[in-house]
């Protein structure tokens, strides 16, 4: 190992993954993600049971990804973790543990933005594809966020839009519930919308000025919708599943494309990425492909593994802000509303 190499261990837990990653410079090593399937049956996270669970997987899951490796704990040269956006229980077990393991190792620490290092995961090596140029405009799609943001540096980063209800995540999660799917129900829609038909049903779109989105109209639509057929066909669901799910992924994709284009023509900006959760979305990953060549883009995928929750993107992240000397103190908490 070079003396200039940098390991760095990253440390994700903001909702309901525990994860930790080993980079070398810019090169992932291991990128371990224990998910938390207690939260299954309530149909959504529930943040006690998620810190509980975290504090049960985080030193397997570093011992795991330090073993993974090939390392020793010995070679880490910094501990990145997330400080936030996210749940407090969640996010205090991955605080403190990047605390306690920065004092026992003689180690410094770097906070990450969570939402930040879903933007940042771009920059881990992959011979498969190149890395952005700033400034790039980046679609954030999450299940607690949705953001379109201007990045003009590693830690320069403006929010243009953001979603002023729920998040593009939510919207698939609330609208699977809706048909009876299982949580997290956005990768089931992705799943079933391949077979069905796109313009089958017709949802509303919000219209909200600027570059803010809305979601939460779409969740009502859909339940009226559902109500009214099922009164006259009470196997309405069963019978239109994959055209329901079609439908619904195309009124969300189209809503994000809406403003992600205008935003782009508003800039001028020609490099355009996506990130977050949602960017694992198939529909929106060829949509994003087909604008590409549209408006003459570069464009920007993430690799399906850094699109949900990992520690891989975080430990990136960290690597920016420890390249920049901004170290985290001893004294630092978690902040479950961390902002850009
Ligand atoms: O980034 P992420 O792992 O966690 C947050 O920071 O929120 O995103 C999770 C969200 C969930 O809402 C999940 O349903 C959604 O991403 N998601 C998808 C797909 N894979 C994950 N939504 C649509 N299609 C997918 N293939
Ligand atoms: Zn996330």
């Amino acid at each position: 190992m070079s003396k200039k190499d940098i390991i760095i261990l990253g440390i994700e837990s903001s909702c309901d993954d525990t994860s930790a990653a080993i980079l070398k410079n810019e090169a992932i090593l291991s990128n371990e993600i224990a998910g938390q399937q207690v939260h299954v049956s309530y149909g959504g996270v529930v943040p006690e049971l998620a810190s509980r669970a975290h504090q049960q997987n985080i030193i397997p899951v570093v011992d795991a990804a330090i073993k993974k490796a090939g390392i020793s704990k010995q070679d880490i040269d910094v501990v990145a973790f997330t400080r936030g956006p996210g749940l407090l229980g969640s996010l205090i077990v991955g605080t403190s543990f990047a605390k306690a393991f920065s004092l026992a190792m003689h180690i410094p620490m770097v906070e990450v933005n969570h939402m930040k290092a879903h933007i940042l995961a771009h920059f881990i090596d992959d011979a498969t594809k190149e890395k952005p140029q700033f400034p790039f405009l980046c679609l954030t799609v999450s299940g607690g966020h949705t953001q379109l943001v201007v990045v003009d540096g590693f830690d320069d980063m403006q929010v243009l839009g953001t979603t002023r209800d729920d998040a593009a995540g939510e919207a698939f999660d609330k609208s699977a519930k809706l048909l009876g799917l299982p949580y997290p129900g956005g990768p089931l829609i992705d799943k079933y919308a391949q077979f069905g038909n796109p313009v089958a049903f017709t949802f509303t779109k919000p219209s909200v000025d600027d570059f803010d989105f809305s979601f939460s109209g779409l969740k009502t639509n859909i339940l009226q919708f559902i109500q009214k057929q099922t009164k006259t066909q009470p196997n309405f669901v069963e019978e239109n599943l994959h055209d329901l799910c079609a439908s619904i992924q195309a009124t969300i994709i189209e809503t994000l494309f809406e403003k992600l284009t205008s935003a782009a023509m508003h800039l001028n900006i020609r490099e355009i990425a996506i990130a977050g959760g949602v960017s694992a979305n198939s529909g929106l990953r060829s949509r994003l492909e087909l604008e590409g060549k549209k408006h003459d883009w570069k464009i920007h995928i993430p690799k399906f593994e850094y699109c949900t929750d990992n520690a891989a993107m975080i430990a990136i992240a960290g690597r920016y802000a420890y390249l920049a000397g901004q170290f985290a103190p001893q004294s630092i908490s978690a902040n479950p509303r961390l902002k850009i």
